[in-house]
């Protein structure tokens, strides 16, 4: 466990698009280590969230602190570094698997071909990795994105639904590297995800978002076995929220 209680604390949090949709975090808490789920259906907000926690947009009110720091934005770069995304689309680079994977430790300039290689080979993508990237499946491209993310040995990883193109052997190999990465590392997961079962096998924490707010947050057990709020037993209940 690290010295930080909490690795991230939101506190009236808002975000619009058009004026039209609007995000609102009255407050979240997000734990050093581990992997936190945020779940919730299609349109919820959980991009937002995430391109909040990701620095990439700021908030329009409100704060987010993180690691007991109240940034302004947008925040240095060396935090910024101590963050990855795998984003819902990702975007491939022009040329090769290998090219793709070792991309953003050349730009740092901390080359490391074993690590590279090892990536490629621990995510089953070695057969690709002479490939062009932009040729590869959807589900391919999502190994392709953990791999790039995972080289750069992130402090924190921001997943957004990382398996939902993924047949169910590759999903489960995600699942596994992410469970064995957060066990072995320092690192802390926050996925994105409306795979009820997946949170169930591996979060240890659980955030629920409807409608651009958090309607509860806390313990995987806690959460599936005593849901505070109605429509939090029915989304996991598989029944449709709206
Ligand atoms: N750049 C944008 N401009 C305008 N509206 C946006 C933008 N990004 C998202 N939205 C809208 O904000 C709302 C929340 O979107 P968001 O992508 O955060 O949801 P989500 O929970 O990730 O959904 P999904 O499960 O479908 O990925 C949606 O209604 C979406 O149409
Ligand atoms: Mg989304």
């Amino acid at each position: 466990m690290s010295v930080h209680e909490n690795l991230y604390r939101l506190e009236s949090v808002e975000k619009s698009y058009d004026g039209a949709w609007r995000l609102n975090i009255a407050a979240l808490e997000i734990p050093e280590s581990g992997i936190f789920a945020i779940m919730g259906p299609n349109g919820a907000g959980k991009t937002t969230l995430l391109h909040l926690l990701h620095f990439l947009i700021p908030p329009e009110r409100g704060s987010i602190q993180f690691r007991d720091h109240r940034l302004t934005f947008p925040p240095p770069l060396a935090l910024r570094r101590s963050l990855a995304m795998v984003f819902q689309r990702p975007h491939m680079l022009h040329g090769s698997v290998r090219r793709n994977v070792s991309f953003g430790l050349r730009l740092r300039g901390e080359e490391d071909d074993r690590r590279v290689e090892e990536i490629i080979e621990r995510l089953h993508l070695d057969t690709l990795s002479n490939a062009p990237a932009r040729r590869l499946s959807g589900g391919e491209i999502q190994r392709v994105a953990l791999a790039r993310a995972l080289v750069l040995k992130p402090s924190v990883l921001l997943l957004d639904e990382p398996t939902s193109n993924l047949d169910p052997y590759n999903a489960r190999l995600i699942e596994e590297i992410l469970a064995e990465t957060v066990e072995n590392t320092e690192m802390t997961a926050i996925m994105v995800t409306h795979n009820v079962f997946q949170v169930k096998r591996i979060a240890h924490r659980v955030a629920m978002m409807l409608a651009g707010s958090i309607v509860e947050s806390g313990g995987r057990d806690e959460i599936f076995d005593k849901p505070q709020d109605e429509r939090t037993r029915r989304f996991i209940e598989g029944e449709m929220v709206y």
